[in-house]
């Protein structure tokens, strides 16, 4: 019998914290964090094998592309730590934080868990740097400000392993290593907005000014370069 072809993933899949020399209160750290991470998603099985293979593929992509991979795995762990919420709770959480996008938070519902766990979690993990939770904040909605930290969180969680490949994750997937960062995290980011229009699903409508401000910024920095070639 012809065996099944691999997806072409696991040809890359990481393996856990096995390559870096972390210091012991990192990896400390990073145990704690991963246990405490199966503890509130015990009841999403789902939920928590994603957290487990975002926190790993994170790791893996920092080391890649020179970001801090302690960091990362850190922001890994915890990005989904609020998905366990109900909706409604969510929403609650957010208006008590005074989280305002613009538009009835029931209509960005699945945009504020990220948010919300960056503004819950500093007080339970006060030695982690504001860095880990501005790419938790913003995981799923990205940011004009992305730093290298939150594009390799918005990458892992687009391209880890467990996530069923669709034809643009798996172009994303075949570029790590390829291109750069920024051009990793572009092609993730543009090939979210399309599986948001083509599946006709609501718009955040930041999203287009990100989108804006990013494409500029790419522009710009595209000109200088060939200015100085
Ligand atoms: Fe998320
Ligand atoms: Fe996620």
């Amino acid at each position: 019998m012809r065996k099944k072809a691999k997806d072409s993933s696991e040809l890359w899949r990481p393996k856990k914290h096995s390559t870096v020399d972390y210091e012991p209160w990192q990896r400390l750290t990073l145990m704690r964090l991963e246990t405490d991470t199966r503890t509130q998603l015990a009841s999403k099985k789902h939920r928590l094998e994603h957290s487990l293979s975002v926190a790993s593929m994170a790791e893996h992509l920092a080391i890649l592309y020179d970001v801090d991979p302690f960091l990362a795995c850190a922001a890994g762990y915890l990005h989904d730590w609020d998905k366990v919420l109900s909706a409604e709770e969510l929403i609650r959480r957010a208006q008590r934080f005074g989280i305002d996008l613009g538009v009835p938070l029931e209509s960005v519902e699945p945009l504020l868990h990220g948010m919300v766990a960056a503004r819950e979690l500093p007080e339970r993990y006060p030695h982690l740097p504001e860095e880990v939770w501005h790419a938790i904040a913003c995981h799923t909605s990205a940011a004009e400000d992305m730093s290298p930290l939150d594009m390799v969180l918005f990458v892992a969680d687009g391209i880890e392993p467990l996530r069923r490949a669709s034809e643009g994750i798996q172009q994303t997937r075949s570029l790590v290593g390829h291109v750069s960062l920024d051009d990793l995290f572009w092609n993730a980011f543009v090939g979210g907005l399309v599986y948001v229009l083509e599946g006709g699903r609501y718009l955040y409508p930041r999203a287009i000014d990100i989108y804006n401000s990013l494409a500029q910024d790419r522009l710009r920095a595209r000109n200088l370069k060939e200015r100085r070639a």
